[in-house]
């Protein structure tokens, strides 16, 4: 299976630690990282912005205003500023560097890339060289994107990637036998929101060779028992100690 967590045990259910335990700690700091790890999560998740001058950080959202004390478009601003910012409990903003830096090849990442607003790609060359420079194992990275350019892009530099492809709505909406035969030529997992999942959604797409991984808005809780009946292989939680723990019973 493509995706079966490294270092995680041989249960079938992935947890992903949405953010890091981010219903825990403050989302996309190393507390939060810390607490998914402890938790019992298989992978972290990072989601990739870049700084003006260049640096790849771990933030959501295209400006600062929400997760820190702080306001503007990250790209518009260098790594020393983004570095002012507290990102709550006085944390910093993490640089990938940092944390790869800090964790090396003790975890598993599950990293998140995204096309600038012009629709240009912008990180997949730095990420893979930075994943080199830090010597993280190949099977210790899943990365995932919306952007089927990225996902192309990042098939291309290195056909041995783990790649999940994201859907949004609209592309789910159109799956079929053929689009999910496509698919699985890059990638070995898709991504969906769990509020349109069905059995038949993913027992359509596991049969054409690609994995599910569930993410969802909102309490989880009000999700897990529906989608591990739907059978799907991931799920991205803001609480891993509570997925861990169901997935422990299963
Ligand atoms: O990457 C899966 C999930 O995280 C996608 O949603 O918006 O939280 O990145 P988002
Ligand atoms: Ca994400």
């Amino acid at each position: 299976v493509g995706t079966e967590a490294a270092k995680g045990t041989n249960k079938e259910l992935l947890v992903i630690a949405h953010r890091g335990a981010s219903a825990v700690e403050p989302e996309h700091t190393f507390p939060a990282y810390d607490q998914a790890l402890e938790d019992g999560a298989d992978y972290i998740e990072i989601d990739l912005r870049k700084t003006a001058d260049g640096e790849l950080i771990a933030m959501h959202d295209d400006r600062v205003d929400r997760t820190t004390d702080g306001e503007g478009l990250v790209e518009n601003m260098t790594l020393k500023e983004l570095k002012t910012l507290d990102a709550g409990e006085g944390q910093s903003v993490p640089s990938l560097k940092e944390i790869l830096g800090r964790y090396g090849d003790s975890v598993n990442y599950y990293i998140e890339t995204r096309e600038s607003d012009e629709g240009e790609l912008i990180m997949e060359e730095d990420l893979l060289q930075l994943l080199k420079q830090h010597r993280i194992p190949q099977n210790q990275v899943i990365l995932q994107s919306f952007s089927k350019a990225s996902i192309n892009a990042l098939h291309d530099l290195d056909p041995a990637l783990t790649l999940v492809q994201l859907l949004k709505k609209k592309e789910v909406d159109q799956l079929d036998a053929d689009k999910l035969q496509d698919l699985q030529k890059k990638a070995v997992c898709v991504g969906i929101y769990a509020g349109i999942l069905d059995e038949s959604l993913v027992y359509l797409i596991q049969a054409n060779g690609l994995e599910v991984h569930a993410y969802y808005r909102g309490d989880e809780r009000e999700w897990t028992e529906e989608m591990l009946h739907y059978g799907v292989d991931g799920i991205f939680s803001d609480n891993p100690a509570y997925l861990a723990s169901i997935a422990e019973k299963r």
